[in-house]
């Protein structure tokens, strides 16, 4: 059983502190939506799915205390909730994803009392969780078989149970093809500057027993060059709908070293990660984050002060360079355009 890192019991949203990990293991708990995005925007919650999940639990709470007698009263008041949580962090499209869910839903039941209405918004999140670890299990055995027995797996950021409502995308994968009898190691990249594959993939993989190595990120040219990494597969924070893919910073030099190594490089995602919205890479929003992720290391000071820093916290990996995108409703590969049209559109 990998950890579940949102739970929601007894009115309460309980959120495991994921910038404390994994030294320390601390639940944080939540009742108002204003404290949920700064969860959000602070990164106690990460990863593209969960931040979508945690989002909705937000949207929930923040109809909770809106005061109106029906539903066109309530709309624009709600409206207003969702975009203070939606500001919160900007590439991951989960996020807003799961407050149009959250809209969508509303609308829907606008028959509802106002009490009702708020139950059902709760409902949807709950929904919305269960369903993230559900079909985050179907895409791991989707995955699963592209790993060979055998093989030792390269994975950069943490696309793991931590980041999602349970078991991982790219680390459900990993998972799948354990629980399938395979012998699977894998490697994982600190990921400099927030350490997701340090602090959280190494500590959820170790909580498995299932191994793993890790390395610094430039680590793994070198470790290519040796033939000592097989196959590399991250997760994605959002897929436009020509296949181009955002991910934590430093995976597209992965790709590129894969693909110098002819070795395949594989993304594992929800359908909620593809946004057929976007045309291509170039228009993904990459959020820039605090300068003192890059100059700190926690307190200790890395860096001469006053120094120039950039600090985006994602890029994007050309679909040329992903060998195959695993989801829920199957891999694609190829043509991306047509083939991620056909899974979104549930048409086979
Ligand atoms: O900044 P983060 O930690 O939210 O970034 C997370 C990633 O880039 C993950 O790889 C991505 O969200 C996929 S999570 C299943």
């Amino acid at each position: 059983m990998s950890i579940k890192p949102i739970l929601y019991e007894n009115n309460v949203l309980k959120m495991i502190d994921q910038r404390l990990l994994p030294v320390e293991e601390v639940w944080l708990e939540y009742t108002d939506y204003r404290a949920v995005a700064e969860a959000i925007k602070t990164m106690v919650v990460r990863g593209a799915p969960a931040i979508g999940v945690a989002a909705a639990f937000g949207a929930a709470f923040g109809a909770r205390e809106i005061v109106a007698a029906d539903y066109d009263a309530f709309a624009p008041e709600f409206e207003k909730v969702c975009a203070l949580l939606a500001a919160t962090r900007p590439t991951a499209v989960n996020l807003f994803w799961a407050l149009d869910r959250m809209k969508r839903c509303a609308k829907a039941h606008r028959a509802l009392s106002p009490s009702g209405l708020k139950a059902r918004l709760v409902g949807e999140a709950m929904e919305i969780a269960a369903e993230d670890e559900r079909l985050n299990r179907t895409l791991g055995k989707n995955g699963a078989t592209l790993i060979p027995d055998g093989a030792r797996v390269l994975t950069h950021c943490n696309a793991g149970a931590l980041a999602t409502a349970g078991y991982g995308t790219a680390l459900g994968v990993i998972r799948a093809a354990v629980e399938a009898g395979k012998k699977v190691a894998v490697l994982a990249d600190e990921t400099r500057p927030w350490l997701q594959g340090a602090r959280l993939t190494a500590w959820e993989l170790m909580k498995d027993g299932i191994p793993v190595t890790l390395i610094c990120d430039n680590m793994a040219g070198h470790l290519m060059s040796k033939g000592e990494i097989d196959c590399v597969i991250v997760g994605a924070d959002r897929i436009a709908a020509n296949g181009d893919t955002a991910n934590k910073i430093g995976t597209y030099t992965v790709a590129i070293l894969a693909r110098e190594h002819g070795l395949p490089f594989y993304v594992a995602a929800p359908i909620s990660t593809i946004d057929l919205a976007i045309p291509d890479g170039s228009h993904i929003p990459i959020e820039e984050r605090d300068r003192r992720e890059v100059t700190h290391s926690g307190e200790r000071q890395l860096a001469p002060e006053g120094v120039t820093v950039r600090n985006p916290a994602f890029d994007v990996t050309p679909a040329r360079l992903i060998t195959a995108i695993i989801t829920e409703r199957g891999v694609v590969s190829g043509d991306y355009r047509a083939e991620l049209l056909r899974l979104v559109s549930g048409k086979e």
